[in-house]
């Protein structure tokens, strides 16, 4: 969602501000702007609805010097996208700009009160009544900004991730956090504030992750100081950036998305490396090992994610309950959030997030915490919220990803999730065989997805026919019926087709009528699991005319003769097989969004991490 980015120091900060905003264009965005202190001491603000691209070149020509500044990449929620309504937003007096993430409860209430009071309003923003608060604050109390931030903030409702210039103290910046992620890179007499790691990484590896609640004041030439919203100064943490800046660009891909397809093997490698022991047939994770008491004494186990990290979820669930014979539940956060869901202290609520930042899986985490449950996180981005709200957790370690629509991410997800299956089911000496199965397989799977991979040139050809489409049916079952989903959801997210996953024993049950010689059906049918099912399945949706696409394991020769096109994937063991077959649909999705001109690592309205409910 929205990006934020900082500067103060010595160098011109509309450079570094400009490829800030670069970096956090995949968060997804609507409009972008700048305030810099000019050389001449002026605040100058510049606000475009569109692309980073859009505001340089609005700028170009205009002084853009100062080295100090601020700049956002706006995901419109409290009006629409236009050049009023972007970041930065400025106080009456014109003498502070702001920029902010997350959404202000209350802003409604403040507008009003502020208005009474002589400030006028020019957006529809709730973020312009924070800036207008905090002069309002300082004008009527006769105090510093310093001294009206902490005041200003204990009024909010609701979540910020926020930076302040002051045209009358240019040599300084005032950031803060509730809710909305925020770091600061410490380099030699300069910092760098962002949303996240991207626009720092290039300049400085020691970054402060800002805790909720936190104010951190810099100042040229100065030691940054942190407090918090009473006041209390905190030790800043200075800690390491584990990121490069080869991660965050493209190498010789033409997307993200792509890059991170073809990234899955190596990915894959090094998330297992550490972790999975193929000689001595084990897993080790230490959240595991260090929590054993706790998590063999659990109750249930409860999965909580959005989207993507869902349906990961959902096969962590078929293959916890194979391994554990513990029962597990998979929910929507948004869901369980909002119901009044039986929890006992003895459950373990284990949250997945890529970005680790969404905001219903954090109320989520918070909600099972209040009754007690044991906190697992599996997430991606480290030192982000869930892994510091959860007691304990493993990180997929997959690198940045960039692209919205996730890949490596979900695959990551499963490995991880089949990992954790297997070292719980060690704990209490359950499944010996099939755990020295999975784990002898599991190390080959690297390999077989570069495999898979070799066949993209004919995935994009055939991908080309289907640009007609309108609709698509996905169908698998077992494990892969969260592949299924998983498929249909990122045809959707970018190529803007319509796409259904079912279980494909469903489909006679409703959406068999939708079948007919236009609509394609991309059937998940590996020869592990039910495949005669998948077989029947097949001969159903061809007895109706409809198109099949199937995912087939080599050598399948059933399957393939009933199919209008297919793709093979290596043999391997049922439950690893959706980080097989997952693979060709990425590419076909790519592919047939590719072919239609969509803007795959941008799609239209969405962003990369859902930090608002
Ligand atoms: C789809 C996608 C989203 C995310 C979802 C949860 O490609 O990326 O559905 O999976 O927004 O995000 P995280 O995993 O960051 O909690």
């Amino acid at each position: 969602m929205c990006g934020i980015v900082g500067y103060l120091g010595e160098r011109d900060a509309y450079p570094i501000l400009i490829k800030g905003l670069s970096r956090l264009e995949y968060r997804g965005y609507d409009s972008a702007g700048v305030a810099l202190i000019n050389g001449n001491g002026n605040l100058v603000i510049y606000k475009s609805k569109g692309k980073v691209a859009d505001l340089d070149n609005l700028v170009k020509g205009k002084d853009l010097s100062g080295s100090t500044g601020i700049a956002h990449t706006r995901w419109a929620t409290h009006g629409e996208p236009n050049d009023v309504n972007a970041h930065p937003h400025f106080s009456e007096s014109g003498n502070l700009a702001l920029i902010h993430n997350g959404i202000i409860e209350n802003y409604k209430s403040l507008r009003t009160e502020l208005s009474s009071h002589g400030y006028h309003f020019h957006s529809s923003t709730d973020t312009e009544a924070i800036v207008q608060l905090i002069e309002y604050i300082m004008d009527s109390h006769h105090i510093t900004l310093e001294e009206a931030v902490p005041l200003a903030l204990g009024n909010l409702v609701g979540a910020y991730a926020l930076v302040i210039v002051n045209k009358k103290d240019p040599d300084s910046l005032i950031a803060a956090r509730k809710g909305s992620p925020l770091l600061i890179g410490v380099g030699e007499n300069e910092f760098f504030v962002g949303s996240d790691a991207t626009p720092i990484v290039e300049y400085t590896d020691k970054v402060v992750y800002l805790d909720d609640e936190q104010i951190a004041y810099m100042r040229k030439g100065k030691e940054m100081v942190i407090t918090d919203i009473n006041k209390v100064k905190k030790t800043p943490v200075v800690k390491k950036l584990n990121m490069s800046l080869s991660q965050i660009e493209k190498g010789g891909f033409p997307h993200f998305m792509l890059k991170e397809i073809f990234e899955q093997p190596s990915a894959l490698e090094t998330s297992m490396t550490g972790r999975l022991y193929e000689k001595e047939s084990g897993v080790k994770l230490t959240g595991i090992i260090d929590n054993k008491e706790r998590i063999l004494a659990a109750r249930r186990f409860i999965i909580c994610a959005c989207g993507t990290s869902w349906h990961a979820g959902l096969i962590g669930k078929y293959i916890l309950e194979e391994l554990t014979r513990k029962p597990v539940e998979v929910e929507y956060s948004s869901e369980f959030r909002y119901r009044k869901p039986v929890l006992f202290p003895d459950d373990v609520v284990i949250a997945i997030s890529q970005s680790g930042e969404t905001a219903d899986t954090l109320a989520a985490i918070q909600l099972a915490k209040e009754s007690g449950c044991f906190l697992f996180g599996i997430c991606n981005v480290v030192g982000s919220s869930i892994p510091r709200t959860t007691d304990t957790g493993i990180y997929t370690h997959v690198g940045p990803e960039i692209g919205v629509a996730s890949t490596k991410a979900f695959t990551a997800q499963v490995a991880t999730l089949i990992q954790l299956a297997i070292a719980i089911a060690e704990l209490d000496g359950r499944e010996p065989e099939l755990r020295r199965e999975i784990i002898s397989e599991l190390v080959k799977i690297p390999s077989k997805i570069a495999k898979i991979l070799e066949q993209d040139q004919m995935i994009a050809d055939y991908s080309k026919t289907f640009t007609y489409a309108r609709n698509f049916i996905y169908l698998g079952r077992g494990y892969n019926y969260p592949v299924a989903l998983e498929g249909a959801l990122k045809l959707k997210e970018i190529s803007y087709i319509h796409a259904e996953g079912y279980p494909a024993a469903e489909m006679k049950h409703g959406p068999i009528a939708l079948i007919d010689e236009e609509m394609p059906v991309v059937v998940i049918a590996p020869r592990r699991g039910n495949y005669e099912k998948i077989v029947s399945n097949i001969q159903e949706v061809k007895a109706r005319k409809g198109k099949v696409i199937a995912i087939v394991t080599e050598g399948d020769t059933e399957v393939k003769s009933m199919s209008d096109f297919y793709i093979e994937i290596p043999d391997t063991i049922d439950c690893l097989t959706p980080l097989l077959t997952v693979i060709p649909l990425q590419l076909f999705s790519y592919h047939i969004a590719i072919a239609k001109g969509r803007d795959v690592d941008q799609p239209r309205n969405l962003a990369k991490s859902v930090t608002v409910e």
